[in-house]
C-alpha cells in the first residue's frame, strides 16, 4: 500500500491506492482547508508535493484551470495516490 506523509506535522499512513490526498488528510486529521467538501470549487485545498510527484494522478481539468497553482501544487481533493508521496500543507 502507498505511504503518504504530510508536512510539517510529519504524520503519515499507509493507504489504499486511488485514495485522494484529501481523504488521506482526513484520516490523519490534517487540515487541508477543503472548504467545498472536495467538489473542486473552492480551490483552497492546495498542498505542495515535496516528493513523489509521479506517485499521484496527473492534474485534472479543474486543477489546470487554477492559474495560480505552482507546478508542484495540487488540489488535494482532485488527485489520487498511486505510490509513496510526501506533501506539505504550508
Ligand atoms: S476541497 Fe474545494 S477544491 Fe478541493
Amino acid at each position: 500500500m502507498p505511504k503518504v506523509t504530510f508536512l510539517p506535522s510529519n504524520l503519515s499512513l499507509e493507504i489504499d491506492e486511488n485514495t485522494t490526498l484529501r481523504e488521506a488528510a482526513h484520516q490523519l486529521e490534517v487540515d487541508v482547508h477543503d472548504r467545498c467538501g472536495g467538489l473542486g470549487a473552492c480551490c483552497n485545498c492546495v498542498v505542495t508535493v515535496v516528493d513523489g510527484a509521479t506517485a499521484i494522478t496527473p492534474k485534472t481539468v479543474v486543477e489546470e484551470a487554477v492559474f495560480y497553482l505552482d507546478p508542484k501544487d495540487r488540489l488535494s481533493c482532485q488527485c489520487r495516490i498511486t505510490g509513496d508521496v510526501v506533501v506539505s500543507t504550508l
